[in-house]
Formats: C-alpha cells, sequence, structure tokens
C-alpha cells in the first residue's frame, strides 16, 4: 500500500526558529516521517513578501533547513527542500490565483494582522497572495496532512475551498488535505506576554530561540512572566503564564499535565521555571550544536538540499502538467 503523503514548511525569515515553530510543529514532521510521504520546505518565496536582506536571506534559508535535520528530518526518508528550487510552486500559484476571490483573500486573519500598523500601502501584492501560494506548496504535493500550528488554521480552510473548488470545475485532481494541528502544542505563548503566541515579531524577552545560547534561554525562562498567587494550576484563562510553561514541560517531557501539576503541588514558581529550563535545554542544546556542525558545510548541505530538490521536482511537475492540460494549455513539445 502506498503511503499518504504529507507536506509542511516554514519560513526563513529569522537566524532561529523559535520553541513555538519546534513544538507546534517541527516535532509533529519529524514523528510522522515514517507511516508518510514526507516533503518538507523553506519557504523562501514566502520570506520575501516582506523585505529581506539578500545575505541575510541565504544564511537563514541554510539555517532554516540545518535545524531541520538537527531536530531529526532524516533525508533519506524525507524529501527537504528550498521552495524555490521547485518552480512549480510559483506557477501553481498563478493557476489558483486566478480562482481565489478578491474578497476572500481579504478576508485572512494573518493579513489583516501583519497590515495592522502600516497599512495597506506599504504591503506588497505578494503579502495579499501569501496563503494561495501556500495552498499551492500543499497541492503540488497531493498532501493528505498538513502539521502546522494553530495559526495556520484559516489557510488550511482556503486550501481545502481552492482545492474542492479545481476539482469540482475540472474534474478530480488535488487530495483534499487536512490540518495536523495538536491542541496542547498548537499555541505556545511569549514568555513575558502569555496571551500573545510566541513569534519573532513579538518581545524579544519572551522568544525562546532555538540557535540562542544556553544562558539567553535560562534567563529568559526565569524571567517568564507568572502571576500572584502561588499555585502551580493548568488554567490559560486565569493563569496563563503558568499553563504555558506547564504546557511547554509536558510537550517535551511527555509528562501530561496532571501528573506535573501533582509533581509541583507545594513547589513554588522558582522551582517550575528551573526545572522547564532544564527540560528546554536538555532538548534544545543538542539541535542547535548539531545544527551549527552542519553549517559548516555549507557544500554538503546544500547538496542535500539539491537532492531533496529533485525528488520534490518530480512529483510536483507532475500535479502541474496534469493542472495546465485540465485548465486547457496545450503541450509545450519539451
Ligand atoms: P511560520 O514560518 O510562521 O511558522 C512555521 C510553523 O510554526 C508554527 N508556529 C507555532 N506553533 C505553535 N506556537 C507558536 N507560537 C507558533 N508560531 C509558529 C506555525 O503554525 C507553522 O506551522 N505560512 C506558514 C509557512 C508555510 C506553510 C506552507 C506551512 C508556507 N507554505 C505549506 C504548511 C504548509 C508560516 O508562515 O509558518
Amino acid at each position: 500500500m502506498t503511503k499518504p503523503n504529507v507536506l509542511s514548511g516554514m519560513q526563513p525569515s529569522a537566524g532561529s526558529l523559535h520553541l513555538g515553530n519546534y513544538l507546534g510543529a517541527l516535532i509533529n514532521w519529524v514523528e510522522m516521517q515514517d507511516d508518510y510521504n514526507a516533503f518538507y520546505c523553506v519557504v523562501d518565496l514566502h520570506a520575501i513578501t516582506v523585505a529581506q536582506d539578500p545575505a541575510e536571506l541565504r544564511r537563514n534559508t541554510r539555517v532554516t533547513a540545518a535545524q531541520y535535520l538537527a531536530a531529526g528530518i532524516d533525508e533519506n526518508k524525507s524529501a527537504l527542500f528550498v521552495q524555490s528550487h521547485v518552480p512549480a510552486h510559483a506557477q501553481l500559484a498563478w493557476v489558483l490565483m486566478t480562482m481565489t476571490g478578491f474578497g476572500e483573500a481579504g478576508r485572512m486573519t494573518q493579513f489583516k494582522d501583519k497590515t495592522q500598523k502600516g497599512g495597506t500601502d506599504v504591503a506588497s501584492v505578494g503579502l495579499f497572495t501569501y496563503p494561495v501560494l501556500m495552498a499551492a506548496d500543499i497541492l503540488l504535493y497531493q498532501a493528505n496532512k498538513v502539521p502546522v500550528g494553530e495559526d495556520q488554521r484559516q489557510h488550511l480552510e482556503l486550501t481545502r475551498d481552492l482545492a474542492t473548488r479545481f476539482n469540482s470545475r475540472f474534474g478530480e485532481t488535488f487530495a483534499i488535505p487536512e490540518g495536523v494541528i495538536f491542541k496542547e502544542t498548537a499555541k505556545i505563548f511569549d514568555l513575558q506576554n502569555p496571551t500573545a503566541k510566541m513569534s519573532k515579531s513579538g518581545d524579544p524577552k519572551g522568544l525562546v530561540n532555538i540557535m540562542d545560547d544556553s544562558s539567553v534561554i535560562l534567563k529568559k525562562i526565569k524571567s517568564a512572566v507568572t502571576d500572584t498567587d502561588a499555585e502551580i494550576r493548568f488554567d490559560r484563562e486565569t493563569k496563563p503564564g503558568v499553563s504555558n510553561l506547564l504546557g511547554i514541560h509536558s510537550a517535551i517531557s511527555g509528562q501530561s499535565i496532571e501528573s506535573l501539576e501533582d509533581h509541583f503541588a507545594g513547589k513554588g514558581y522558582g522551582d517550575l521555571k528551573s526545572e522547564v529550563a532544564e527540560v528546554v535545554l536538555s532538548r534544545i542544546e543538542p539541535i542547535r550544536d548539531r545544527a551549527n556542525e552542519l553549517l559548516t558545510d555549507e557544500a554538503e548541505l546544500d547538496r542535500l538540499l539539491a537532492q531533496g530538490a529533485q525528488k520534490a521536482n518530480e512529483l510536483a511537475e507532475k500535479t502541474l502538467g496534469m493542472v495546465y492540460d485540465r485548465i486547457g494549455f496545450i503541450p509545450s513539445g519539451r
């Protein structure tokens, strides 16, 4: 029996992934490699929807790929590639854009959030069509599953709508993808502002980067915002900071929230923070060290990415060819 397909991606828009990226998505990618035909990409086309410095983008693309590998993505099990190495992403996105309503794209909350500060005049058209490119990423690989964090849910809905629309107009072409969004880790919160999601655009003190020095990570966790009562109990409404720390601990240690509440009964916030820091560092340090090691040999890293792109191109070309044919483009004769 052939395995179902999985696809996911992350933007190379920073010098490090953060704990939210890791716990919300990457950890699940690693899990899924054995049971799925897996495609994992670094979405550089998405990153340029906001201005990027070319040298930094190049660096961040490799740093992101190195972190995938260091976290456990196995290049022999999964196709690990860079989005711009597979031209079909941009090509399919164009086709899907012609089938996306202007109002439909305008309802995407991430676009609304990102343009809230500067307004739509400074936002690029690429930022507006960003979710359509994401739909192309997913549909090209006939992905059945898409492991992501909660913030991508609406984009996945759009992807499903576009796939269904295309299929009903031109005949069965795309698999209809489902999100893999685990409730407990779908949203890791900012350590300083625990009702907002952890993000690179949030408070730097509330952001745990995988590539940070251990002393920096330790300091950030020790300074995490908690609350004024002293009880270690999970309650997102009234104790968001404590709940976030318990959630992070549980996601890495595998212990249930209930057993952690028992374990911490009678202990103080200092104990909680020390233990969370210990659990986080014991997981992240080897990933950071391995990523740095991989980055010392860029040629080898680029070779792995080229190998992944070759695998990805095969399926992407096949899907795009089918799409072009169905919509009525004549063969190019290549
Ligand atoms: P990006 O690069 O912003 O984030 C990468 C992944 O990390 C998840 N994530 C979080 N999960 C839990 N808690 C958080 N605080 C947190 N912050 C981020 C995101 O949900 C995501 O899974 N549009 C996507 C990239 C993308 C993509 C795709 C994903 C492009 N094409 C195709 C899946 C399939 C994005 O901007 O993710």
